[in-house]
């Protein structure tokens, strides 16, 4: 059972210089969290539209290197293949001694592409959510769960920073889980390759394109394969998957017992071995950073065919009823 951590005193961050470098999904959101809770803090960006958008939501943007610049705290919320090129140029730098990065995934540290210096505390908050929903939260008043980690302590107050910063974005309302960079970051990997991006999107693909080709109207077969996940979703969220098979339909219960172990056989087994050591060695990180060093051109490739299929265009039209998707709010 990972140690457990609740909302900490954000006082000792109110007197630290913090700099949220970049302002796209969470840099925004935890920097507008960081300014409600009383911190103040400087946002690095480039010139574009996250500097506009920083502007509008009343911060001075400056440049990575300026925001940088004597820093204590600085929270790197840049794109992760990116940020092993961005600390060298326009961060180390400048660096501090004693200053603490603080990273939102373990992605560029664990696989090396970050190489902070020995004075320096390097230590993962990571909020178990997109960028918006750690926002919202926040206003509602609640906040997301996330994970810590410490993998450099040189002062002797990183977990203290970790936690504090934490909380002050809402992370502590709820709960802050003890972890490690390598754990976060491989769990991080295989859940949104195995399960949320990867598998869970092809099934409901292979799901669709199956009733389709059955004759079910495409409607019909979205709204069976896609739309109704998210009520399955929230039940398991609310109850887990014990207090699911106890709400569904003895139908729906028999059924599933039947079609798991087919839709999950040994095939799709091996398959999750397989990517599970190709995140463990090292490979997967491999090839993503080559492919967005090279331009991103096979990204751009997959992503125009995973988008050229008529399912979307289904979902369109299905979301465009505002009754059905006001069932699924409830
Ligand atoms: N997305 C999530 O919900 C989520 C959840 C948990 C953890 N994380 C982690 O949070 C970190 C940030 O991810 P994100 O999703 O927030 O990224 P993002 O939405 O892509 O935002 C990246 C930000 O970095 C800026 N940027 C990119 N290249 C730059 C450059 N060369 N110079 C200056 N600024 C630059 C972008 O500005 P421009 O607009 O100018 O490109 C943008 O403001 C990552 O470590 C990610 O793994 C993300």
């Amino acid at each position: 059972m990972p140690t457990v951590y609740r909302e900490t005193d954000v006082a000792p961050l109110l007197q630290k210089a913090v700099a949220v470098l970049g302002y796209g999904s969470q840099g925004r959101a935890q920097a507008l969290n960081l300014r409600d809770s009383g911190v103040e803090l400087r946002v690095g960006v480039r010139p574009g539209a996250s500097a506009e958008r920083a502007r509008t939501d009343g911060f001075e943007p400056v440049s990575v290197r300026s925001a940088a610049e004597g820093a204590d705290v600085l929270a790197l919320c840049l794109p992760d293949v990116e940020m092993g090129r961005m600390f060298e140029e326009e961060i180390r730098p400048v660096l501090r001694e004693g200053a603490a990065l603080v990273f939102a995934h373990g992605f560029a540290v664990h696989y090396g592409l970050v190489q902070a210096p020995q004075q320096a505390d390097v230590v993962l908050v990571a909020p178990m959510g997109a960028g918006p929903v750690v926002r919202q939260r926040f206003e509602e008043g609640s906040g997301v769960p996330g994970l810590v980690a410490v993998g450099q302590d040189a002062t002797g107050t990183a977990l203290e920073v970790a936690l504090g910063y934490g909380s002050a974005i809402g992370l502590g309302r709820v709960a802050m889980l003890e972890t490690t960079f390598r754990e976060e970051t491989e769990s991080d990997l295989f859940g949104e390759q195995a399960v949320l991006c990867g598998g869970l999107p092809e099934l409901m693909r292979a799901s669709f394109r199956t009733l389709a080709e059955g004759g079910v109207q495409p409607e019909i077969a979205y709204i069976a394969a896609v739309h109704e996940v998210k009520l399955i979703v929230d039940l398991i969220y609310e109850r887990g998957l014990d207090g699911m098979v106890q709400s569904i339909s003895g139908t729906a219960e028999w059924g599933a017992y039947e079609a798991g172990p087919k839709v999950i056989g040994e095939e799709s087994r091996n398959g999750l071995r397989e990517l599970w050591e190709r995140v463990r060695s090292g490979a997967f990180a491999r090839d993503w950073i080559e492919e967005a060093a090279s331009g991103g051109n096979e990204l751009a490739r997959r992503r125009k065919v995973f988008l050229d299929d008529p399912l979307h265009e289904v979902g369109t039209s299905v979301r465009g009823w505002t009754d059905l998707s006001a069932t699924t709010r409830g």
